[in-house]
């Protein structure tokens, strides 16, 4: 039966429930904000964020040269010039590319775990990273294997061979790239869709 004494005591162990679940949800606040203190210096930010900055302009530049030098393989009448395109692109874009990609990457990640930025913290920081590792994988595994064939067919193309059919498909990973590297950059500028699910705090959104 309920009496004023019962529904007195439940009320105490109600109140005292949720004081407690105040306290541990303020103290899980707490030790959020002692991880998210970022740890790099406004000086070594800048700095971080310039390295950053270029890692991410050389990489679309060389995705450029890329696609110039396929147009050049491609449609160059002259078969010499677009044999030694060949094996330029064999030859001298991938290493350049990977290292501009691990640069970007690396940065990247010094900004997003020493500032406020977080790695987890806002779907922008998060989609990007996820951007970039694939990117970087994919140059590894998918590119980095077909450069010694595409060396090749350039011999080949310039010794006055047709050329052959796997280099109809040698744009598609410039086209790509570009056009992650362009999002990402715009993800950068805009950093759209705030925070993530359980990161807390306000909506840092521009858009
Ligand atoms: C796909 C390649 C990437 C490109 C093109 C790119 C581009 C940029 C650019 C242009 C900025 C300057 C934005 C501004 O100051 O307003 C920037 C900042 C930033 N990027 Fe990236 N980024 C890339 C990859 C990454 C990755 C992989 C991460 C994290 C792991 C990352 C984390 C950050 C953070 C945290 C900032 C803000 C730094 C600050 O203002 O303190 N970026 N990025």
């Amino acid at each position: 039966m309920s009496t004023p004494a019962n529904a007195a005591a439940s009320s105490a162990r109600a109140s005292s429930a949720a004081a407690s679940s105040v306290a541990a949800s303020n103290a899980a606040a707490a030790t959020t904000r002692a991880r998210a203190r970022p740890w790099l210096t406004p000086r070594w930010r800048k700095a971080v964020l310039v390295l950053h900055i270029l890692g991410a302009g050389a990489w679309i530049g060389i995705e450029v040269i890329f696609a110039v030098l396929v147009l050049v393989g491609w449609l160059s009448p002259d078969a010499q010039l677009a044999g030694l395109a060949f094996q330029a692109l064999g030859t001298f874009v991938v290493t350049p590319m990977l290292t501009a990609g691990l640069v970007t990457l690396a940065t990247g990640l010094l900004l997003g775990l020493g500032t406020q930025w977080g790695l987890t913290r806002f779907w922008w920081v998060f989609v990007k990273l996820v951007l970039t590792v694939v990117m970087a994988v994919l140059i590894v595994v998918a590119l980095q294997p077909d450069m010694p064939a595409v060396v090749a067919q350039g011999e080949a193309i310039a010794a006055g061979a047709a050329p052959g059919a796997e280099l109809r498909t040698l744009f598609f990973p410039p086209a790509v790239s570009l056009a992650a590297l362009t999002f990402a950059t715009t993800l950068a500028v805009a950093k759209p869709w705030g925070r993530m699910r359980g990161a807390g705090g306000r909506s840092q959104s521009r858009w």
